[in-house]
């Protein structure tokens, strides 16, 4: 059997508190320089994952302790030897592939430098997570009534790793897309290398490119969320991929006519256990994490899905390989929540209500 490991670390500085609850009671800043000069450390162990071929496996969790904020702002170099020690725990675990999560695949030049610096296979999962992404938000956009040829489609984050290929293959399935970053320039030149039967435009204003979409990809590194009620109209359908979220949580506090999905939550092959909340239910897992099972579950200990650039072959060939060993979108969960079909239809009733 192959194993895998994933490196999990906290968003923000209140997940420490989940561990360590005395934490709540003390400054941010004592607690983010406790982090600083704390080592990887085991989380816990999931097992039974199984394959439709028959084929097992099973792997581990491993923290990296810094936040989010400090993976994006603090010190390259010292953010990807942490990195690094996480692998190498994963691998005196046994892990022969290790999955880079949320913020640890990010950091310098998304896995490329920490794939360089250890003996085990290392992924982002970033190819798996623009598959179900894209399945995800299109699946939802269709039961809140959308036909995809016809819809106006935003990318939030779309210069990024994920953001990038989203953009390429979504452009051919929908009316219009809108691509949003910060640099208007790197933006322009992205647009400009699309080929889409629709309009293609870049934009750095946030709330000026929400306002007509029907469709919303939210993958960016942005630390706080970006997308608050009243940028959205009624009937849209948001899928949040980013970790932290995009999506402000006033939007289901105070829009009943929207719909915000998580994006890229999977569900497990097996009788899978895992001793360790990383806040899905069980047998449930971020599609990033999916990608090192299914990485495993196939024999492969070598690297995938590093780098800014990622090729639309890579995702394919996760999305083929996910369906082959039986992994699926969960459903769909917005905010820790699975919803079922009467809420999605309440919504969708909701919206139209709006619009008349
Ligand atoms: N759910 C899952 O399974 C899963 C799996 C992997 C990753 N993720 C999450 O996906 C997100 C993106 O990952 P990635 O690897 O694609 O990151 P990335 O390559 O760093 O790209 C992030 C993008 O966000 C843009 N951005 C950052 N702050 C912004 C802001 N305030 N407003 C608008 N755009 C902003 C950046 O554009 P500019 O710098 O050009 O502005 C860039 O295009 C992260 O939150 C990560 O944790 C989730």
């Amino acid at each position: 059997m192959t194993r895998f490991a994933f490196i999990v670390h906290p968003l923000h500085i209140s997940d420490v508190a989940r561990k360590y609850s005395f934490t709540r009671h003390l400054p941010e800043r004592w607690v983010e320089a406790a982090l600083a000069v704390m080592s990887p450390q085991y989380c816990g162990k999931m097992t039974g994952i199984r394959s439709l071929t028959g084929a097992e496996t099973e792997g581990w969790l491993v923290g990296c302790p810094l936040t989010a904020r400090q993976l994006l702002n603090g010190n390259v170099e010292k953010a990807t030897r942490k990195i690094v020690d996480a692998c190498n725990l994963a691998a005196s675990l046994g892990a022969e592939v290790v999955g880079l999560g949320a913020f640890t695949s990010i950091v310098g030049d998304k896995g490329l430098t920490i794939a360089e610096r250890v003996e085990i296979g290392v992924t982002t999962g970033n190819s798996y997570t623009t598959a179900t992404a894209i399945e995800g938000a299109l699946l939802a956009a269709e039961r809140m009534g959308h036909v995809a040829a016809e819809s106006q489609a935003v990318i939030l984050g779309a210069t990024g790793s994920i953001g990038k290929i989203c953009a390429r293959m979504l452009a051919p399935q929908v009316g219009g897309l809108t691509l949003v970053g910060r640099r208007q320039d790197a933006l322009a030149e992205l647009a400009a290398s699309i080929e889409a039967k629709g309009h293609v435009r870049a934009e750095t204003d946030i709330a000026a490119a929400l306002r007509e979409a029907d469709i919303v990809v939210a993958v960016t590194s942005a630390v706080e969320a970006v997308v608050e009620p009243e940028h959205l109209k009624p009937g849209a359908v948001v899928c949040d991929v980013a970790r932290p979220r995009d999506v402000s949580r006033r939007v289901i506090e105070q829009r009943d006519d929207v719909l915000v999905i998580e994006g890229g939550a999977v569900a497990i092959p097996g009788p899978v256990e895992c001793d360790f909340d990383f806040g899905f239910p069980p047998g449930m897992a971020y599609a990033c994490m999916c990608e090192t099972m299914i990485l495993a579950l196939e024999g492969r200990t070598g690297d995938y899905s590093l780098g800014s650039e990622l090729k639309q072959e890579q995702v394919e060939e996760m999305a083929a390989l996910g369906r082959k060993h039986g992994f699926t979108l969960g459903g769909f969960r917005s905010f820790e929540r699975q919803l079922t079909d009467e809420d999605i239809e309440r919504v969708r009733e909701r919206a139209q209500a709006r619009r008349a």
